[in-house]
């Protein structure tokens, strides 16, 4: 990776600025390492002190059209000096009601939709776990262990990633029932992958439905088509498809968060077209506006129309800037984009998968289209996490100019723009693979 200088990152005015920063800003975000970022370009960022780096991580999975892309930039000008806020809960204006009928018509199914605008990921499972409950009039949620759906109190709730994220908040709610999310890398003891999907589903049915809550009184199952923060785990084929069968034969709502996978990062629109499902309520945020602030739920109409109005609203969901990035962006994932997150994300799965044969800390490989983990392992046999070898190799792969994030306790994730290269993701992959040797190499 070019840079205007190739050692000592952070430099002294990112060192600076992170000092001021944990003077006034609240300890409890995480940050991953000092980067301090000045400016961004498609995939690629430049610090305050000038070094550039490569962005795998899109800011968490948020800028969809890479950063700043011109079309999204002159959409929210245009937008900027026409009309900046007027609230969506009790105005209209075109915007807002153009990209709910595109979020409608690209939505999994054919039958008549209607979506309700949020602000966040957490937002927007609020909304659904609200609404669930609202039409069916039943308590319970079934959520998975790895789930990742927020951080607000209902979201919190549902959420199973970590235990650092409930440390200290509960009470939370208490009628959310966790089941084992299918892992075909780790599956439980004695059975093998293809097991997996039997094994969640005949939990649910017979420890959750036997003996925990009755399933006539679950409003809503909540699940990742691909577990994001839980460690990026693509679940078996079937599993979504089997899921909703139980869901609908005991009359519960089937919830997929897509607010990681959704909106073109996989290489389809929603990831839950590569499982064929048609979700009851679809939840999205992350990259539906490239980075400004919006989210959304997508419902079947007769879900939808069983709310009142007054029942549930909010101040800013819908935001017109907001919406008009959110059309720029669906507009230029619908011309290409999409195929680029499927060409690229296989040709870095491929490179990827044939580094694994000289990599031992490369336990799996796994992911659809531009939403790819990287499980580390100490040994392939025993699958022993590699938890400080991934830290080390977070650290290296910034110090040369590569952004990653981690997820799950020892997976690294790549979620670069959609707009990645092939040349981007072979440079990036360069640095990642020397680091990586490094890493191995110290440890003998
Ligand atoms: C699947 C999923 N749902 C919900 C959320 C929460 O989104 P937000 O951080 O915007 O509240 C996230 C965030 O990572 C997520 O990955």
């Amino acid at each position: 990776m070019k840079s205007k200088k190739s050692r000592n990152r952070p430099g002294p005015e990112a060192k600076k600025w992170v000092k001021r920063d944990h003077c006034v800003i609240s300890k409890s975000v995480t940050r991953a390492y000092p980067l301090v970022v000045d400016s961004a370009k498609g995939c690629r960022m430049t610090d305050v002190d000038g070094f550039e780096y490569l962005d795998f991580t899109s800011g968490i999975a948020v800028t969809a059209t890479g950063h700043c892309h011109p079309k999204v930039v002159k959409a929210i000008c245009n937008q900027a000096k026409k009309l900046i806020h007027m609230s969506g809960t009790d105005f209209y204006y075109p915007s807002e009601v153009l990209l709910a009928e595109a979020l409608c018509r690209l939505a999994p199914g054919r039958m008549k939709k209607k979506v309700f605008f949020t602000n966040s990921g957490a937002e927007s499972v609020e909304a659904a776990m609200k609404l669930a409950r609202y039409a069916t009039k039943r308590p319970y949620y079934i959520a998975f262990t790895g789930a990742f759906h927020g951080r607000t109190m209902g979201a919190l709730a549902l959420t199973g990633s970590k235990t650092l994220h409930k440390k200290g908040f509960a009470p939370l709610l208490s009628s959310v029932i966790h089941a084992p999310y299918p892992n075909p890398y780790r599956p439980p003891a004695g059975l093998s992958a293809e097991q997996t999907v039997d094994f969640t589903l005949e939990w649910i049915q017979e420890t959750a439905f036997k003996h925990l809550v009755p399933g006539e009184e679950v409003a809503a199952i909540f699940v990742e088509a691909i577990q994001g923060e839980g460690g990026y785990i693509v679940p078996p084929k079937d599993f979504l498809k089997r899921l909703a069968q139980l869901a609908k034969s005991y009359g519960i709502l089937m919830v997929v968060d897509e607010v990681q996978s959704g909106i073109g990062r996989t290489g389809k629109m929603f990831a839950s077209e590569h499982f064929g499902v048609v979700p009851d309520i679809m939840t999205l945020a992350k990259g539906i506006a490239s980075g400004l602030p919006l989210g959304a739920i997508v419902a079947k109409s007769q879900v939808m129309d069983s709310w009142e109005s007054g029942s549930h609203a909010n101040t800013f969901g819908g935001n017109p800037i907001a919406c008009e990035a959110a059309l720029a962006t669906l507009e230029l994932l619908e011309n290409g984009l999409i195929q680029n997150a499927e060409k690229i994300g296989n040709y870095l799965l491929d490179r990827l998968r044939n580094m694994q044969g000289s990599h031992p800390l490369m336990g799996d490989v796994r992911g659809m289209g531009l939403m790819i983990g990287i499980e580390l392992v100490k040994d392939r046999e025993s699958k022993e996490m590699a938890i400080e070898e991934r830290a080390r190799i977070i650290q290296g792969c910034f110090q040369k100019g590569l952004l990653i994030l981690g997820c799950g306790q020892n997976t690294i994730r790549f979620m670069p723009p959609l707009v990645l290269t092939q040349k981007e993701a072979d440079a990036g992959l360069d640095i990642f693979e020397t680091v990586l040797s490094e890493v191995e190499q110290k440890r003998g």
